[in-house]
């Protein structure tokens, strides 16, 4: 018992259930929160300033309501008990083996929560999936419930998070909108009120979106699959600019002032990275697939297939501008993380072209202001299997720096594989004379100035532009 009148429990402590409560705790102090895991290092850090996550202004937010109604726990039975509305925030990978392997998404640690809500539940809740899961999720969450033998009464809803790393605070603080999805029944209706009830001492009421479950459900999936798609697509044609002297970032610019296409998400790169795109992509192609729709499936495959070959792209390219050889040369590769001002690294670009640069035995040394050398390994091997026992001069062959540098001393090439604002303002001419002649530069981001660089004399390659 606590002087709060309602009571909010999230089941997974990861980059969505982190930010999203300290947020839900900071705009309704009237609420208590509590964000519990099975991880209790995770726990441990969230109550500490040295945060499990790297997100600008997440720390201020959380010490702002941290042991007044937001709380950090892995009592996770005494929190389901106590709570009005559990959250399911937990990670849902793609399958690794058996049935949808490399592409179907796992829930299963979503039904081990929906089990945990049914043993322990001894008042009615409601559950949130804040998850992003395969259409019709909810309705397996809604049977486990239903094992439940204390006869208590659930209803289960759809919010999808759509929160973009390194922007997260202010995504949720003003968010484009808010989507719930429930049951088109009284109790149905009135659980969806609930939840807005919570957003609505933020949002505005017409940010709010309701709909029934599985709309919500895929609509989550289907936006992740349409900006991945853009980036996919200017990134196709970032390879026909490069043939033909025409500019990506000049199309991007003259394409983005038609409102119908938007300028937001079409600047080209090395191919994106993130824990979703790819996982959410893969998964509703394997949706498709299974419900009958197999050229729905291959339509949306190709959004994978480009992605991939734009990483494979970059790295042949630095190889053939390199006189085909980049055996023994030292590259730097300035930037690891996935996107600007996240330190994750799931799914980074930089691991595919780290390893294509390590298979020619090239001499890798990164730089990235928030990336752990630790993290980089991790990545690694969970990402393409390579690890200390497959690759035994791996921990040689990679050198991790304190700034780009060091990272860039005595290397034949730069790689910029991130788009940290740092690496604008660097000091080239500084780098041009440590480095080995000709010395290269390969922009996978935008970053540089193209002109600029060439002037100090670099020879530059950047993604979408020709020579
Ligand atoms: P994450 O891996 O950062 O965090 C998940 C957490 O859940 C981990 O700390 C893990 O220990 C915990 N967990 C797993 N099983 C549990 C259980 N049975 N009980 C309690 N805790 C458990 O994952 P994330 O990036 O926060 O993603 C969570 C979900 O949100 C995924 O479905 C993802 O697709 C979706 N999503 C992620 C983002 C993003 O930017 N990362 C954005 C929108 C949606
Ligand atoms: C993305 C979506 O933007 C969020 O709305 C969604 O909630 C989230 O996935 C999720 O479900 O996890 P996130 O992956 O954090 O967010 O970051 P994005 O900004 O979308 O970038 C994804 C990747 O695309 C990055 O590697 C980024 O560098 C790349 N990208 C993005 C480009 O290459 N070009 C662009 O124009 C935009």
């Amino acid at each position: 018992t606590d002087e709060f009148k309602y009571h909010i429990c999230c089941m997974g402590a990861g980059y969505v259930g982190g930010p999203t409560m300290a947020v839900i705790a900071q705009r309704c102090p009237h609420i208590r929160v509590c964000v519990v895991d099975i991880s209790q290092t995770q726990i441990d850090a969230w109550n500490t300033d040295d945060l499990p996550i790297y997100e600008p202004g997440l720390l201020e937010v959380v010490k702002e309501s941290r042991g007044r109604n937001l709380f950090f726990s892995t009592d996770i039975d005494s929190e389901i008990k106590r709570a009005d509305m559990v959250f399911i925030s937990v990670n849902t990978p793609t399958k690794t083996t058996g049935i949808g392997a490399g592409k179907a998404a796992n829930i299963k640690n979503c039904e081990l929560c929906a089990r945990k809500i049914a043993e322990v539940a001894d008042t009615p809740k409601v559950v949130v999936e804040k998850s992003t899961v395969p259409v019709r999720t909810a309705e397996a969450v809604r049977r486990v419930l239903a094992t439940n033998d204390r006869g208590v009464k659930f209803q289960v809803l759809s919010n999808p998070e759509f929160l973009a790393e390194g922007t997260a605070m202010p995504d949720l603080q003003e968010p484009s909108r808010v989507l719930i999805g429930g049951m088109q029944t009284d109790a149905g209706l009135a659980a969806i009120q609930e939840l807005v009830d919570v957003y609505s001492n933020w949002v505005p009421k017409d940010r709010i979106l309701a709909t029934n479950t599985w709309s919500s459900e895929l609509s989550k999936l289907v936006a992740n699959a349409f900006l991945a798609q853009r980036v996919s697509s200017i990134n196709s044609i970032s390879a026909l600019c490069e043939a033909t002297d025409a500019d990506c970032s000049e199309v991007s610019r003259a394409l983005g002032y038609d409102p119908r296409i938007g300028n937001k998400f079409l600047n080209a790169s090395v191919g994106f990275g993130g824990s979703c795109f790819q996982k959410d992509v893969l998964n509703l192609v394997y949706i498709c697939e299974s419900t009958g729709l197999p050229e729905v499936a291959e339509y949306w495959n190709q959004v994978i297939v480009m992605n991939d070959h734009q990483k494979a792209r970059f790295t042949q390219l630095m190889v053939k501008r390199m006189f085909n050889t980049i055996t023994g040369k030292k590259i730097a590769v300035l930037g690891f993380a996935f996107k600007k001002d996240t330190g994750d690294t799931r799914e980074t670009p930089a691991v595919f072209v780290c390893k294509a640069l390590l298979e020619e035995q090239a001499r890798v040394q990164v730089y990235d202001p928030q990336v752990k050398r630790s993290q980089m390994f991790i990545e690694f091997d969970y990402t393409c299997g390579v690890n200390k026992d497959n690759t035994p001069k791996l921990e040689e062959s990679i050198v991790t720096c304190e700034d780009a540098y060091s990272a860039a001393d005595g290397a034949h090439a730069l790689a910029i594989l991130t788009e940290w604002d740092e690496f604008k303002t660097l000091d080239y001419q500084r780098i041009y004379n440590n480095m080995a002649k000709p010395a290269f530069v390969f922009d996978g981001r935008g970053v540089v100035d193209i002109e600029v660089l060439r002037k100090i004399g670099f020879e530059v390659y950047c993604i979408g532009k020709s020579r």
